[in-house]
């Protein structure tokens, strides 16, 4: 038997990138995967790609920042399979940089519909049915953004943070249900997120990195699957960094080597 098979799983923005990818990792070990996202089309091409790899997928839209949408798609999918044991808290936008001073209302407050109250829309939504049931898994999309914080992106930073906050309040709420929430902090993940900016620094973002490349959307669907699974029963209220060790890199280690390179070149 598979590891999710019997289990249903919701994610959110899951019609690409690291939604997707985590979409298929639950899909092909078992889990029937509601994929939701404001991309109607993506979204059920998603689901149609699991399918097509014999797994059980369906797509509906979900907008996450209406807490309506939210309530009726969470409701749907207990009506249709009985249970919600693992929601992933994915869908996000990367906004746009500014300088605080210059940052508009709408760009702040977007990115805190989106990422935090989004999510906690959703969370709310699971969680009451996952008490019924006394079991269940949620991960929050949180971002390395909430270790290092990034320098134009005030609001993406502070509505990552906001979400490690959500995660450890409603682990210690939860955890004597059986629910276990945990937040995961991906690093530089090639997605449409981070396109335009792996166009013009992707060399230079990996070489910082010491696993030598940035990473793919299959794995933070490797540490999200762990989270997901019943294994991970007494982890709660955590992060996990999935980032190839890009936080560990700085300038005084380019210090460093530029200085064992210049030693080497003189003997
Ligand atoms: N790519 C990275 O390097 C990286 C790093 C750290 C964290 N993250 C986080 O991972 C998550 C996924 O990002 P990605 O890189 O896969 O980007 P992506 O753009 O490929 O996927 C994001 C998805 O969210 C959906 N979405 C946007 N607004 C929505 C809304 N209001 N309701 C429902 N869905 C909505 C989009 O349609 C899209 O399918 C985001 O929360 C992002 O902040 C990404």
């Amino acid at each position: 038997m598979k590891k999710f098979t019997g289990q249903t799983a919701l994610v959110t923005g899951a019609a690409s990138g690291i939604g997707k990818a985590i979409a298929k990792k639950l899909g092909c070990e078992g889990a029937f995967v509601w994929i939701t996202d404001i991309n109607e089309k993506a979204g059920q091409a998603a689901a149609q790609e699991i399918r097509q790899e014999g797994g059980k997928a369906e797509f509906l839209p979900l907008d996450v920042r209406s807490a309506e949408n939210v309530t009726s798609v969470i409701d749907h999918i207990v009506a249709q399979n009985g249970t919600l044991e693992i929601l992933v808290n994915n869908a996000g936008i990367p906004g746009n940089p500014a300088p605080i001073e210059q940052m508009s209302d709408v760009e702040w407050q977007t990115m805190l519909d989106i990422h935090v109250n989004g999510s906690f829309y959703c969370l709310r939504a699971a969680a009451s049915h996952m008490k019924k049931q006394r079991y269940g898994r949620i991960i929050n999309m949180s971002s390395l953004a909430s270790e290092t914080a990034l320098q134009y992106f005030a609001h993406y930073a502070t509505a990552k943070y906001a979400l490690l906050g959500l995660t450890e309040s409603s682990a210690k709420e939860l955890g004597l249900f059986g629910i276990t929430v945990n937040a995961l902090k991906p690093g530089i993940i090639r997605s449409a997120l981070t396109g335009d900016l792996l166009d013009v620094a992707e060399e230079r973002l990996a070489t910082s990195t010491p696993t030598g490349t940035v990473g793919s959307p299959d794995d933070v669907a490797a540490a999200a699957a762990f989270l997901a699974s019943p294994d991970s029963g007494f982890l709660t209220g955590i992060s996990i960094i999935v980032d190839g060790g890009f936080r560990l890199v700085n300038e005084m280690d380019k210090v460093m080597i530029d200085m064992v390179a210049a030693t080497a070149a003189t003997e």
